[in-house]
């Protein structure tokens, strides 16, 4: 090849992975943060969620019941009432994880950490869907999910 096409072209993918910093970013690992980490940026929906929704709390769900259970058995309660069990950057066990044992925001929103280090609202789920939902609330637990009235009792 010409050199001088070569070296045009080369300054041009160059000019081209350093302009657009979403290339850099993807890279990044994300990860669940927890939801106390959304409260400095989203008071209004952190208060009513801790105060209202049941989710905030459903570690405590599996220690009211765990009497009598075995360990394999308790951590087949960890899919859905923590967060992110299982999932790339999310909770492993209530010491190495105690932000993320209790169904927080990013149930629905997706794991935070790069929305929190950008503020960028493309890095978090805004279009929360029911089948989001129906990884925790399966058919045989609710008869009937009426997903449109419900959607904002389980959040804020
Ligand atoms: C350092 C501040 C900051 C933190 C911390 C933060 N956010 Fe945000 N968030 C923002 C900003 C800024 C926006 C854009 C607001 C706007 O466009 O009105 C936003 C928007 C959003 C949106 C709407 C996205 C959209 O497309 O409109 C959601 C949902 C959201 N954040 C969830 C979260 C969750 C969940 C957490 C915790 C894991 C969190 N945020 C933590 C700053 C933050
Ligand atoms: C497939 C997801 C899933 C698994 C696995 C799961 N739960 Fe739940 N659990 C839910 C959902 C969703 C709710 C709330 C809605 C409902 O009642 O159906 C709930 C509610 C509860 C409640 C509150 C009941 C009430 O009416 O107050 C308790 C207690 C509980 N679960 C304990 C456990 C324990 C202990 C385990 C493990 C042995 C477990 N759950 C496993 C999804 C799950
Ligand atoms: C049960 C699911 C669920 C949980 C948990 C949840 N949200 Fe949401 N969130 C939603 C839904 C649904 C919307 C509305 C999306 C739309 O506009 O279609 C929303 C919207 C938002 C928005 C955009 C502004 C607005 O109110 O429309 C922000 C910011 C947000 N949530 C932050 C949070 C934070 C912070 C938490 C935890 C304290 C949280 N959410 C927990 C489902 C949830
Ligand atoms: C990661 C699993 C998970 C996901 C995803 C999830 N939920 Fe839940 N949700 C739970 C658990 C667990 C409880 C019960 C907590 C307890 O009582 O211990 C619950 C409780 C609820 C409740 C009971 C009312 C209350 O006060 O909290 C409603 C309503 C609800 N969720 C709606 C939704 C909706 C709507 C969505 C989707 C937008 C959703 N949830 C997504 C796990 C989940």
């Amino acid at each position: 090849m010409n050199k001088k096409i070569h070296t045009i072209c080369l300054s041009l993918l160059v000019f081209l992975v350093f302009s657009f910093p979403s290339f850099a970013e993807e890279k990044k690992e994300n990860r669940y943060m927890g939801s106390d980490s959304c409260k400095p940026c989203h008071e209004a929906q952190y208060i009513p969620f801790m105060r209202y929704a049941r989710k905030s709390r459903s570690f405590e769900s599996i220690e009211k019941m765990k009497k009598g259970l075995t360990e394999d058995e308790i951590q087949g309660c960890y899919a859905c009432h923590t967060m992110g069990y299982e999932k790339p950057g999310g909770f492993i066990s209530p010491e190495k994880t105690p932000e993320l044992k209790n169904a927080g925001c990013e149930v629905c929103h997706g794991p935070g950490k790069i929305h929190i280090e950008t503020e960028d609202p493309a890095y978090i789920i805004r279009n929360v869907t029911i089948d989001i939902c129906q990884e925790c609330h399966i058919e045989e637990r609710v008869q009937a999910f009426r997903y449109k009235p419900i959607i904002y009792a389980g959040s804020h």
